[in-house]
């Protein structure tokens, strides 16, 4: 078993990280931009929401929606020796969406009564599960740009991440009841209309009760079914080709997680399902790892550490500074146990690359810090030589 993410660096075009809410899949897909730029990659990143202090670390002012290649003067300034390329760019939802609907409408007409359509709008932004798909749509319309050696794509935050893997499907399935939902939560408030309508196709019951309620909104969603409808068999296609694409030999999935049971759980569940979906993981970073000192702490050490820092060294201090050790060691202990009963789905004989990284006292939040990140998930030394 692997334990460093390197060779995927030089044998994938795509990597995405995926794994549940708040887990650092941001931080690792930063880390790993930064990583393969040292190894002489062009990388592009397709992030999600990244903190502004790292963003502006990176020399930039915030992560815009259009690419942005970071400037070679920031990795000289950290002193470090970076012979390829980063550009970042930001994950939009509503000019993704808006690209997939001018693509596959028929007529400049048609499109842009759909971008004007108010269930559109609705949709396009607030609908769940949307943004993961948009994701992957990106990544889909990207990831042939020779621009690139590699495209690291974040993902967003789910509080699930089978949500992530079944978003293309569930969106199609969404988009062809979404005109009826969305109906449902917009006027059940005003108790006009019979739920037994609804058994007929949405389109002519919303124009058949248009009276009831009135008003452009009921015409507006009329539109939308009829049109999207006629969007719908492009739709679909294209949410099989991304599919497809993400299947493919060249894309692999690093699947981030925290060492907290429920976090290993889940990732165990999600490795499963990606492998049952013909997507084998192809590492696992265990992110936040506390390490288990490797000797335990005598109380003269403990008062000589102190006495040293010019901390006070009585008694009481020590006892407490040594409480403090033992409940390091025991969670460090957890940890250890919480993955030694892990057993990391893989497909086929090859084990996948497991790579534990550290918690740090703070927060990634600028470049020095990344850098150790990235050192850990692939270290610069094992680097193919150029
Ligand atoms: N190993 C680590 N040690 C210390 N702090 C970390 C570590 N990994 C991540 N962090 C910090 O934890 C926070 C969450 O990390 P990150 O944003 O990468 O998670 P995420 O999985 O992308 O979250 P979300 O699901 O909300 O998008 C960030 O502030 C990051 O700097
Ligand atoms: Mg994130």
């Amino acid at each position: 078993m692997r334990a460093d993410l390197g060779h995927l660096l030089d044998e994938k075009r795509v990597l995405l990280c995926v794994g549940c809410g708040g887990v650092g899949k941001t931080t690792t897909c930063a880390a790993l931009g930064l990583a393969a730029a040292r190894r002489g990659k062009r990388v592009l990143c397709l992030t999600i929401d990244p903190a502004k202090r790292l963003a502006q670390s990176f020399g930039l002012a915030s992560v815009a929606t259009e690419a942005q290649r970071i400037e070679p003067r920031v990795f000289a300034e950290a002193g470090l020796d970076v012979p390829g390329t980063l550009t970042v760019t930001m994950l939009d939802v509503k000019s993704t969406f808006d690209s997939l609907v001018a693509a596959l409408a028929k007529s400049e007409e048609k499109r842009q009564r759909i971008l004007d359509n108010v269930l559109y709008r609705y949709i396009s932004t607030k609908l769940a599960g949307t943004q993961e798909y948009m994701a992957m749509e990106k990544l889909y319309a990207i990831k042939d740009d020779p621009a690139y050696d590699l495209i690291l794509l974040d993902t967003p935050p789910t509080s699930h991440a089978l949500d992530f893997l079944d978003a293309p499907e569930r969106l199609v399935a969404a988009m062809d009841s979404a005109a009826v939902t969305w109906f449902l939560e917009t006027f059940r408030r005003s108790g006009t209309f019979s739920l037994n309508l609804l058994q007929r196709t949405a389109a002519t019951v919303l124009r058949g009760i248009g009276h009831i309620i009135g008003g452009g909104l009921l015409e507006q969603v009329a539109a939308f079914v009829t049109e999207v409808n006629e969007l719908f068999g492009g739709w679909r296609a294209r949410a099989r080709q991304v599919s497809t694409a993400l299947r493919g030999p060249d894309v692999g999935y690093v699947l981030v997680t925290s060492p907290e049971p429920m976090s290993l759980r889940e990732v165990s569940f999600f490795a499963e399902r990606l492998v049952q979906e013909e997507m084998a993981p192809s590492a696992f970073v265990v992110n936040r790892m506390r390490g288990v000192p490797d000797e335990r702490a005598l109380p003269e050490e403990i008062a000589r550490e102190l006495a040293a820092r010019g901390l006070p060294s009585q008694p009481d201090f020590v006892a407490r500074a040594l409480e403090a050790a033992a409940e390091e060691r025991r969670l460090g202990e957890r940890d250890r146990d919480n993955l030694a009963s892990i057993r990391w789905a893989t497909e086929g004989n090859e084990a996948p690359s497991v790579v534990h990284v550290p918690a740090f006292p703070r927060d990634i939040h600028d470049i020095d810090r990344l850098i150790l990140v990235a050192d850990v998930l692939a270290p610069c030394g094992d680097a193919p030589a150029r």
